[in-house]
Order: C-alpha cells, then sequence, then structure tokens
C-alpha cells in the first residue's frame, strides 16, 4: 500500500503514531514537508520517542527519506538519531536526504526567535520563516548540495555578506568586522556535519519514481496540517510548508494517484501558537500560564461538566497531555469543528479518516460545530478570514464514560462493534458530516491501542 499521512487540523493529530504503525507495511516512510518544526511522538515496546525531523518509520526499522522540499537542521538530525538508539532501537534501513532540501544555518535561528514573526505568529523559533525566505530568494540560499559541495565555503562566505544589514540589524553580529569570523565558525561547525551526512544525500524524485516502478510501497508522513498550511491554513497564521496531500506530490515529484490519501483527525482540536481558533474553550492568554500535571480537581470537573468550558478545555489539555512536542507550549483545545473537518476533507481529497484520542474525550461532555456565524449570517465554508465568525453548535451532546483498561484490551481485539454507544455516535455524526469514512480508532499513545477490525466497514455503512 502507498498512503499519504496528513493533519486535520492545526497539526499534533497524532500523525507521528500512525505513521509508526503503518509504517510496518511500507518499504519507505518519507518526510515531504515542513523541518524541525516538527515534533512526531512514537509510543513503543515501552519507550517513548520524540522525533523533529528523522520519519517515524525509522522506529520499525524501515529506510526513510527527507523530502526535496524540506528545510532541513543537521544538528536536529542528530540528535533524532542518537534519541532513537537511546531508547533501543537499532537504525538498519536507509536514510536518503535529497540534495535540493534546504539548511537551516544559525542565522535563520537567530532571525527566526528575535524577529517578529516569533512573537506576532507564536512560531517554533527554529528558523522556519527565514529559511523559507532564502529559499525564495533563490540569492540566499543554501541547500543541501551546497553544503556538501566543494564550494560550501565561499557560498556562506558570500550569504552571510549579503545579509550584512540584516545580520547587524538583529545583533546576529554587532559589528560588519565580525562577519568574516562568523562565517568561519558557521563553515567550521557545518563542515563536520557535511562529512558526515555525505553518504546520505541523493535524489528523492528519481528514487521514489524508481523504486514505485518496481513495486516498492511508500509512506508519505506529512508534518504540520492542512490549517496551518502556507496556502490553504488561516493566514498569516501558518507556517511555510505546503501540508497537504497534493503537496506531497508536488514536493516529492511523484503522482500521487498511486496512493491512498489518510487524514489524521484528532478526536478535537488543537493549536498551539497564535491565530484564530473558533471552537476555542477557554482563552490562550490564560492557557499559556498553565503548566503540565495541573490536574482538575473534583470539583472543578464537576464543573466542567456542568458547562464550564474554561475548565473542560482545561480538562482535556492536561489529559491529553497537549504540551507541545517541540517547544514544550501548552496548546488551546477546542471543541471538534465539522466546518474545519470539511474543508480538510475537501482540499487533501481524503480516503480515509483516522482518528486519534478519542480516550481523551471519555467522561466529557461536548459538541461539534456544524456551521459557523457573523452577523446573522450563516455558513458551513470555511472562511478564509475567521474574525468575528462564531461557531453554531449541533444540538447533539455526545458522552460516554471512561473505558477500562481491560474494555480497551477487548475494543482492540473485538474491533469498532465494541467500542462505547456514545463514542460511536459521534464517529457517526463526524463521518456523514464530512461524508468519508474512518479506518482506524486511536484509543491511546501506544502502537497497540488502536482499533481496526470493522472500522472502514461500519463507517462506510453509515454513508449508505
Ligand atoms: P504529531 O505531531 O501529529 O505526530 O502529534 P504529537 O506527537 O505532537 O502529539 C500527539 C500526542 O498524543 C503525543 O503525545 C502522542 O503520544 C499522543 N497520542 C497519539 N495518539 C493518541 C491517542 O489515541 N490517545 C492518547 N491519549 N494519546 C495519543
Ligand atoms: P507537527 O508536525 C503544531 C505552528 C507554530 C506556529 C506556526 C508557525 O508536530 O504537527 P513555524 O515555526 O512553523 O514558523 O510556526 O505553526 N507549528 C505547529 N503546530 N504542530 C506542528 O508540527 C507545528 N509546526 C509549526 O506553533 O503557530
Ligand atoms: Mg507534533
Amino acid at each position: 500500500m502507498n498512503a499519504v499521512i496528513v493533519g486535520a487540523y492545526w497539526g499534533d493529530e497524532g500523525k507521528g503514531k500512525i505513521v509508526d504503525l503503518l509504517a510496518s507495511q511500507a518499504d519507505w516512510v518519507v518526510r515531504f514537508n515542513g523541518g524541525d518544526n516538527a515534533g512526531h511522538t512514537i509510543v513503543a515496546n515501552g519507550k517513548q520517542v520524540i522525533l523533529h525531523i528523522l520519519p517515524a518509520g525509522v522506529i520499525q526499522g524501515k529506510n526513510v527519506a527527507i523530502g526535496p522540499d524540506m528545510f532541513f537542521n543537521p544538528k536536529t538530525f542528530f540528535a533524532d538519531y542518537d534519541a532513537v538508539v537511546k531508547a533501543g532501537f537499532r537504525i538498519i534501513g536507509k536514510i536518503l536526504i535529497d540534495e535540493r532540501a534546504h539548511v537551516i544555518m544559525p542565522y535563520h535561528i537567530a532571525l527566526d526567535a528575535g524577529g517578529e514573526a516569533s512573537g506576532k505568529l507564536g512560531t517554533t523559533k527554529r528558523g522556519i520563516g527565514p529559511v523559507a525566505k532564502d529559499k525564495a530568494s533563490r540569492t540566499e540560499d543554501i541547500t543541501v548540495h551546497d553544503l556538501v559541495s566543494g564550494d560550501f565555503k565561499e557560498k556562506i562566505k558570500a550569504v552571510v555578506a549579503a545579509k550584512v544589514n540584516e545580520l547587524l540589524q538583529h545583533k546576529v553580529v554587532e559589528r560588519a568586522a565580525d562577519l568574516n569570523r562568523y562565517a568561519e565558525e558557521i563553515y567550521s561547525e557545518y563542515s563536520r556535519y557535511a562529512a558526515k551526512l555525505r553518504s546520505y544525500v541523493g535524489s528523492c524524485t528519481y528514487t521514489f519514481n524508481e523504486e514505485l516502478k518496481n513495486g516498492k510501497s511508500l509512506l508519505l508522513e506529512g508534518a504540520q496540517a492542512t490549517l496551518l498550511d502556507v496556502v490553504h491554513g488561516t493566514r498569516p497564521y501558518v507556517t511555510s510548508s505546503n501540508c497537504t496531500a497534493g503537496g506531497a506530490a508536488a514536493n516529492l515529484g511523484i503522482d500521487l494517484r498511486k496512493f491512498k490519501i489518510i487524514a489524521i483527525v484528532k478526536a478535537y482540536p488543537t493549536r498551539v501558537g497564535e491565530g484564530h481558533f473558533p471552537t476555542e474553550l477557554g482563552n490562550y492568554e490564560e492557557t499559556k500560564k498553565e503548566r503540565k500535571g495541573e490536574m482538575l480537581t473534583a470539583t472543578e470537573k464537576k464543573k466542567a461538566i456542568d458547562g464550564d468550558l474554561k475548565l473542560l478545555g482545561k480538562w482535556i489539555r492536561q489529559d491529553g497531555g497537549e504540551f507541545g512536542a517541540t517547544t514544550g507550549r501548552p496548546r488551546r483545545t477546542g471543541f471538534p469543528d465539522f466546518v474545519a473537518l470539511r474543508y480538510s476533507g475537501m482540499i487533501n481529497s481524503v480516503d480515509e479518516w483516522v482518528i486519534t484520542k478519542i480516550d481523551v474525550l471519555s467522561g466529557k461532555p461536548f459538541r461539534a460545530a456544524v456551521a459557523y456565524e457573523k452577523d446573522g449570517r450563516k455558513t458551513t465554508r470555511f472562511p478564509f478570514k475567521l474574525e468575528g465568525w462564531k461557531p453554531v453548535y449541533g444540538k447533539k451532546e455526545y458522552f460516554w464514560r471512561q473505558m477500562s483498561e481491560s474494555e480497551e484490551t477487548a475494543a482492540v481485539k473485538k474491533g469498532y462493534d465494541a467500542l462505547p454507544e456514545g463514542m460511536k455516535e459521534y464517529i457517526r455524526d463526524l463521518v456523514t458530516a464530512i461524508g468519508i469514512p474512518v479506518s482506524m480508532v486511536s484509543i491511546g499513545p501506544q502502537r497497540e491501542k488502536t482499533v481496526i477490525k470493522d472500522v472502514l466497514k461500519r463507517t462506510r455503512e453509515y454513508l449508505k
């Protein structure tokens, strides 16, 4: 099976978990967008690994690749590699890094952290905006090809010299006279990375067109998600890459018709960073102050059940462990949003949804947005500018009680029918609202906590 995996909301849907699970059926797992702004968590063999740039397939010992449209931070690559080994997994597959990928340099990170975007957009400060800007400039960019080629030193010197004003303005260097030394320092660090990376560098496009012809299977791992896409997302509060399924084909130069398109939909949306979030519970200024482990008291839980939405949002955040895998920031939480999901389903031409983290909603009453409203006007479309649009919730309140460990194990074994009735009601409404079936339901972070049996069959029946 060839498949492309994308996120349906604003990221952190559990792409890492699902890619790791599906990797057993793939020959290659390929990241196709973004950089180390991503944080993909895998829980397997009792160990947790968070990967930022290495594709999740590395855990299952698969061949992995970093695509041509990616932003590549060599330091993170080695840190990810070490984290995998330290957790006891063996890296036995091939590693391919596309020569066309762009290298994240220290000044990109400094400019991102010190620039306007970090505050206004709430970026991950990984240098993504600045490296994307250089890529678009075509004059100040440094590719993986440049990094491993003989004239890397001249290239870095020329780029740093061209950036003199920007580097002085943001105090990346104190004086113009320091520029040469700054370039030398970067060269000295990055040429060491280059020496270690050289044997991994090649062309994803040729490799994968050939592999597909030879009947090999590819799993394409998206990072970020549809609503953070640089074109289709909630601009300007987006990342700087194409995060959609179509983006995967364009970025890798391969035939998307050979791929199944799977979107990961978290049972409730989350968002980390600034930007509109129609179904948000509570408000971001307060959420920002919250710390991991601030569990709710029994009285607070009762209040949340009785309708205190701020507390309900906090409860979901704490139970779901919604703290950034890359930055540790608290993630904003919200009610399910069928308007956003219909939009995501359309943009990605989704074949199947995978629902994740549905266990987190157990014991919590919730509703789902079915439309938006502004000044008495109603829409079921996802507006480009979300200012002022408020969610219109469906009449139904969903609720089921928490499953016990043995009920969860039984559900994994028996399949879809063994899931709680309230949960299935929510899944049915989601499926019929969007018109796309579900193939898996994830009920825990561990690889094995996934219900697959009869899920596609039953959810297809909803659409008849
Ligand atoms: P990604 O960026 O889409 O790969 O997602 P992240 O790894 O950033 O965030 C997802 C978090 O949820 C991680 O901590 C996962 O271990 C965890 N997770 C994934 N699936 C499930 C699930 O079904 N239930 C629960 N409770 N946690 C999950
Ligand atoms: P994964 O792959 C969630 C968000 C940032 C910020 C905006 C722009 O783990 O789902 P950037 O550093 O890309 O310039 O930041 O995008 N963002 C993510 N949010 N998950 C991610 O990746 C994200 N990658 C970037 O928080 O709002
Ligand atoms: Mg993440």
